[in-house]
């Protein structure tokens, strides 16, 4: 197993993870080949893919504004799970993050999501009761 920065070319092999997952909203624009460019550019050590060989296995899109980083699109092959993949992929990241002197980082699960609700409270994320999100389209 090895865990390095996601490249362009990569993008067809995170595509094809995303498309199996119904727990991962895609969105035209942003997980378009243009829109992960995009973002593994303005975020090149923060944008991580995990293989086995040469098959991507996992994959775990974040980004930073200079305040706080968002966690997007993480994900781990759903023949690979339950292997403590998703735990190595997340402790890359919290290394990245700390490289980085990004001290607090957020992310976003689906209300009917309860393997990622389990993930994440099982690595000591804790569950914001105090805010809602809002969002606007452009
Ligand atoms: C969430 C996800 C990334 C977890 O990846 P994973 O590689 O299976 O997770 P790990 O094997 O590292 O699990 C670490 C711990 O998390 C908890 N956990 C993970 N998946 C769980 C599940 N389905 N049910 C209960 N606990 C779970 C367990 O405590 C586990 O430790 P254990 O196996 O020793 O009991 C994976 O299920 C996935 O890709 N889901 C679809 C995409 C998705 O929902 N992403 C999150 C969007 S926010």
């Amino acid at each position: 197993m090895e865990i390095w920065p996601l490249r362009s070319l990569d993008y067809q092999a995170v595509a094809d993870l995303w498309q199996q997952e119904q727990g991962i909203v895609v969105r035209d624009f942003d997980d378009s080949e243009a829109g992960f460019d995009r973002m593994i550019r303005h975020n090149p050590y923060l944008c991580l893919g995990l293989w086995e060989g040469d098959q991507l296995v996992g994959a775990a899109l974040t980004g930073f504004d200079g305040r706080r980083a968002y966690i997007y699109h993480f994900i781990i092959a759903a023949h690979r799970r339950r292997n403590g993949l998703g735990k190595q992929l997340a402790a890359a990241l919290d290394q990245a993050m700390s490289r980085k002197s990004i001290n607090k980082a957020h992310l976003f699960v689906l209300h009917n999501n309860n393997d990622a609700k389990k993930f994440w409270c099982a690595l000591d994320w804790y569950l914001r009761e105090d805010v809602n999100v809002y969002s606007r389209n452009y």
